[in-house]
């Protein structure tokens, strides 16, 4: 996820997930103060595919990119991007980011 959906979230990984931060500004000190197992700060998508091969291996079965925008558009252009899990809510809202 991009840092601002990180911030949006409460400066907090979501459980039970390995949690990848992408930022060029964050601090891994700055992100994860507690020194917790579950999050990392890198600072391109590209970075984030290699740590992912390289120190998640088998660890991990599945990746899924959360967001935000920009993280979106760059990812889903990826030949290994396979699903795109749209929800759709019946409402009306003010949104101050939005994907074309
Ligand atoms: N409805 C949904 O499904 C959904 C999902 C996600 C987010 N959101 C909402 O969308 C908003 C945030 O979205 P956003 O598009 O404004 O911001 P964002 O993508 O969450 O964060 C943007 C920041 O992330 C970092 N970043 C993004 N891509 C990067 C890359 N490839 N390499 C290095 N750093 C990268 C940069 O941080 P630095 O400036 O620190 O370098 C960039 O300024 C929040 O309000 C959130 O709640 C909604």
């Amino acid at each position: 996820m991009g840092r601002k959906t990180f911030e949006s979230i409460g400066n907090k990984p979501l459980n039970a997930r390995f949690n990848i931060i992408l930022s060029k500004s964050l601090s891994q000190r700055q992100a994860n103060p507690e020194g917790l197992d579950n999050l990392v700060v890198l600072d391109s998508l590209h970075t984030a595919q290699q740590y992912i091969e390289a120190e998640l291996g088998s660890r991990v079965k599945d990746n899924y990119i959360v967001g935000g925008r920009g993280l979106y558009e760059e990812s889903i252009a990826l030949e290994n991007m396979h699903n795109v899990f749209l929800t759709r809510v019946n409402t009306d809202v003010h949104a101050d980011v939005c994907l074309d």
